[in-house]
C-alpha cells in the first residue's frame, strides 16, 4: 500500500492529495492538528490523541465536530495504509471560505489526514544522545492548543540545525524553561526529575503524561515546576519526550555538557518503561 491521504472523505495516495487554496488552515494557520504513531500495527494513546484534538477545537471555538467519526476515518485510513510503524498525522481547519478574518458562517470543518511509515530513528541518536540549543520563546499565549501556527517551532528548529544541533529549546524571556521545538522537556537535578507544570505556555504532552505515570510507578521524586536556564546547565540529566521523540537525552546545550555528557539512566529507564507500555 502506498502512504496514504484522506481529504474530507476521499482517500488517495498522498502526492495526489490537494486542499483548496481558500483553506483556511492554509491562509490563516486556523486548524489543530495530532500526531499519533503506532507500534505494531496499533495506533497508541488514540483515545489521549482524539481528547486533546477536541478540546483544541473547542478552545478556538470551532463548529460542533463528531470527533468519533473522525476517529474512525483515521483509524480506517491506518488499516488500508497496512504499516506496522507510521505516523498518522490529522489536520482539522475551519473549513474553507473566502479569505475574511472572521469566522464563517454555516462552514463545516475541514479534515485532512495522512499516513506515513515511520523510519526508526537512527540508533546512534538514541545511544549517543543529542546536542541543543536554547532559543527565545516567542510563540503565542495559548501553546497549550495544538495548532498549525508553527513558524516559531519551525525557525528554532532550523536555528539549531544551522548550528550543528539536532533541537531547540524554548527559555522564556525571564528566563524560564519550557519545552523543545516539537517535544516536552525533563531535567533531572538533586535526585528529582522536573518538568515545567501544565501551563498555557506549554502543550500538555501524551508522552509527557505516560513518563510522569511511569515515574510515579518507578517511585521516582519528579516535581511539576519552573525551572531556569542555570537549573538547566547544571541537571544531571536532560531529556527530551514526544510521540516519535519517545524518549530522547540530551547530551549537550548550548555547548555545554549535561551531566557526564553520557545518557543517563533515569532517561533509559524511562524509555524502556515507554516501550513496555507500547507493547500492552
Ligand atoms: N509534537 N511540545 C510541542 C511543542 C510539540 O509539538 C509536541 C508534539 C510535544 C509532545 O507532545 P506529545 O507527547 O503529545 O507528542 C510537546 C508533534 C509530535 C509534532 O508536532 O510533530
Amino acid at each position: 500500500m502506498p502512504e496514504l491521504a484522506y481529504v474530507n472523505g476521499r482517500i488517495t495516495p498522498i502526492e495526489d492529495a490537494l486542499v483548496p487554496v481558500e483553506d483556511r488552515g492554509y491562509q490563516f494557520g486556523d486548524a489543530v492538528y495530532e500526531v499519533i504513531a503506532s507500534y505494531g500495527g496499533k495506533l497508541f494513546c488514540i483515545d489521549e490523541h482524539f481528547a486533546r484534538l477536541d478540546r483544541s477545537m473547542k478552545e478556538l471555538r470551532f463548529p460542533k465536530v463528531q470527533v468519533d467519526e473522525i476517529r474512525k476515518a483515521a483509524a480506517d485510513l491506518f488499516t488500508k495504509a497496512d504499516f506496522d510503524r507510521a505516523g498518522v498525522y490529522i489536520q482539522i481547519s475551519r473549513g474553507v471560505s473566502p479569505r475574511n478574518h472572521a469566522f464563517p458562517a454555516n462552514v463545516p470543518v475541514q479534515v485532512v489526514m495522512t499516513v506515513r511509515k515511520i523510519e526508526e530513528k537512527k540508533p546512534s541518536v538514541r545511544e549517543t544522545g543529542i546536542c541543543a540549543i536554547t532559543v527565545e520563546d516567542f510563540r503565542w499565549g495559548r501553546c497549550d492548543i495544538k495548532t498549525v501556527q508553527l513558524l516559531p517551532n519551525v525557525l528554532a528548529k532550523q536555528k539549531a540545525l544551522d548550528a550543528g544541533c539536532y533541537d531547540a529549546i524554548f527559555v522564556s524571556n525571564e528566563g524560564i524553561v519550557r519545552e523543545g521545538s516539537s517535544s516536552n522537556l525533563f531535567i533531572l537535578t538533586g535526585g528529582v526529575l522536573k518538568t515545567h507544570p501544565l501551563t498555557p505556555d506549554i502543550l500538555p504532552g501524551i508522552t509527557r503524561a505516560l513518563v510522569l505515570d511511569i515515574c510515579l510507578e518507578k517511585k521516582y521524586p519528579v516535581k511539576e515546576c519552573f525551572f531556569d536556564k542555570s537549573e538547566l546547565y547544571g541537571s544531571d540529566e536532560v531529556f527530551l519526550t514526544g510521540t516519535i521523540t519517545e524518549v530522547l537525552p540530551v547530551i549537550k546545550i548550548d555547548g555545554r555538557t549535561v551531566g557526564n555528557g553520557k545518557i543517563g539512566s533515569a532517561a533509559i529507564t524511562l524509555q524502556e518503561g515507554l516501550l513496555g507500555r507500547l507493547k500492552k
